[in-house]
């Protein structure tokens, strides 16, 4: 039991906190309903897995795990340095790029700040804000579930500190336009860091003209984030990457826990940043998938979201519905994603799974009453 005297050791923004709820693991469904074939839809992962030079790399590197990690992360960061032709003091590495966004709140964060971003936005995000005791400011998406971003520059004010944009955004899938994201920092004032969260970069690079690629712009108040958990095929050994001035990186870096990412990790994103055709096989097929995955459930009369990255999310219409779909693809062994925890909660995500994955999810579908 606690006593009441610990309750206030825990400040009332932690307690008010909800508990991350990731997508299902395949272990627990298939121990909860006895089936051995499942699917899992339900995380943005990669279904085609890492570089198999990742693999070979990290199983290699297991012989000296006994060491700690190189600290700089001189490999990992030569490599992004020359790929994206900028220096090594410009990049900032850890343990997924939801653990260097959290350092971002560690660093910048005062009490008083404000951070602000859109409803329906990545869930990471809103937690990381509460968990920092700061206020959190949201504004609604625009009808088509896109950030509204004059809505947003509305709410900006001298107290606004950080703002943080999902471009392509989880969980809509909807992207923020060039052109809409030059509005949105011709009215960002100094004093404010934007952080432009591109986990989906890859996906989104491929499918959407328009689509703005943040390190093509180089302001200095802006973090760009990105990761090695989607298009790379990483999500299980927790590597992400930052660029922003240096002086940002500088700063990230003091708080920062020094071993970040973990030695398998330095070694795994090095191959697969190199292994191109990895990447590029991972990217048609995604495009090709995603394609056949939309126009089904448009097929079976669904409201789908256009989505430029390797998920479509769904309007069930009611939460009763977007529950009822998740329970009954669960009883064959598909896993999606209800996004109640997400307050869309009369919504659904699936993720673009292989051909055969993707096969599983037809053949349930046609199974259920939707
Ligand atoms: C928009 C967005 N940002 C960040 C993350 C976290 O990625 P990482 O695994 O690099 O922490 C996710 C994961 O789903 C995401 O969807």
């Amino acid at each position: 039991m606690v006593v009441k005297s610990s309750r206030q050791l825990v400040p009332d923004y932690i307690q008010n906190l909800r508990i991350y709820q990731a997508g299902k693991p395949i272990e627990e469904v298939q121990r909860e309903k006895g089936l051995t074939r499942i699917s899992k839809l339900a995380s943005n992962e990669n279904p085609l897995g890492p570089s198999p030079y990742a693999i070979k790399a990290m199983t290699q590197s297991l012989w000296d795990i006994h060491r700690y990690p190189d600290m700089h992360a001189y490999a990992l960061k030569t490599a992004l340095a020359e790929l994206y032709n900028l220096k090594k003091e410009n990049i900032i590495l850890g343990n997924g790029s939801e653990g260097i966004m959290g350092y971002i709140m560690r660093a910048f964060l005062q009490p008083g700040d404000q951070v602000l971003t859109s409803e329906k936005t990545f869930i990471g995000f809103y937690i990381l804000a509460r968990g920092a005791g700061v206020q959190l400011v949201t504004t609604a998406m625009t009808e088509d579930d896109r950030y509204d971003v004059k809505a947003m520059v509305k709410k900006i004010n001298h107290d606004t500190k950080v703002i943080y944009i999902a471009n392509p955004n989880n969980p809509t899938g909807t992207y923020m336009t060039r052109q809409e994201f030059d509005y949105l920092m011709e009215y960002v004032p100094e004093h404010c860091i934007v952080i432009i969260d591109e986990a989906y970069y890859e996906f989104a690079s491929e499918m959407a003209d328009d689509y703005p690629n943040s390190m093509d712009y180089r302001y200095d108040n802006v973090i760009t984030l990105r990761t090695f958990s989607k298009a790379y095929g990483l999500s299980g050994i927790r590597v992400g990457y930052g660029f922003a001035h240096e002086f940002f990186i500088e700063n990230l870096t003091k708080v920062k826990l020094p071993f970040e990412p973990n030695s398998l990790a330095q070694v795994g994103a090095v191959q697969a940043l190199e292994d191109r055709p990895h990447l590029e096989r991972t990217l048609s097929e995604n495009k090709r998938l995603l394609k056949e995955l939309t126009e089904y459930l448009q097929g079976r009369g669904l409201k789908t979201i256009p989505s430029v990255t390797n998920f479509v999310t769904v309007n069930m219409g009611s939460e009763e519905k977007s529950q009822k779909l998740f329970e009954d693809l669960l009883n064959h062994g598909v896993i999606i994603r209800p996004l109640s925890s997400n307050e869309m909660n009369q919504y659904v995500r699936i993720s673009v799974g292989t051909q055969k994955e993707m096969e599983h999810f037809y053949s349930a579908m046609e199974q259920v009453r939707i």
